[in-house]
């Protein structure tokens, strides 16, 4: 029983060493910051996604799918405030401070009935600066402002 018990403890240290080495080369730790890239934004009810005159009502458990160039790199969901609160280590998939944009996947319907149930919403990013948290370097990134594409 002991020997079984030390066994399975054992396994998953080596494992975790056997990753080590290339785990700690991605994470690029020479200051011991983690690269890390952030989205922070608001989805809004409205007929484009943005905040219009003074009804904003809220766009709230939004799947958005994170893209760069045509790959979905992640997903990210809207809390019930419609706030975009992405983070994540990289590296990633292409490079979302270059060419990295927002993909709505629910049409606007699904926040209001009034509104169209074809299209979705879509936004560019742009790069706002990097701060240093906790141990991590972070780019952040915002949504340029949404559009409602035929796509
Ligand atoms: C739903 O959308 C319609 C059309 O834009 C708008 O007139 C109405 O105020 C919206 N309702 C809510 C609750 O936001
Ligand atoms: C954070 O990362 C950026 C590049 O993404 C780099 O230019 C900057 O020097 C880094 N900051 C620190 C404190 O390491």
């Amino acid at each position: 029983m002991a020997l079984k018990l030390t066994l399975l403890l054992a396994l998953p240290m080596i494992a975790l060493v056997a990753i080590l080495p290339t785990g700690e080369a991605q994470l690029g730790g020479l200051g011991g910051l983690v690269p890390t890239i952030q989205v922070q934004g608001k989805l809004y009810c409205t007929v484009d996604g943005n905040m219009r005159g003074s009804q904003n009502p809220p766009f709230p458990n939004a799947a958005i799918n994170v893209m760069s160039g045509g790959n979905v790199v992640s997903t990210t969901i809207t809390n019930e405030n419609g706030e975009i609160n992405y983070r994540q280590a990289q590296p990633l998939i292409g490079d979302l401070k270059a060419e990295g944009y927002l993909f709505v996947t629910p049409p606007l319907s699904t926040c209001n009935a009034s509104l169209p149930s074809t299209g979705r919403l879509v936004s560019s990013m742009s790069y706002t600066g990097n701060n240093v948290v906790g141990g991590l370097n972070i780019t952040n990134l915002v949504p340029t402002g949404f559009q409602l594409m035929n796509i």
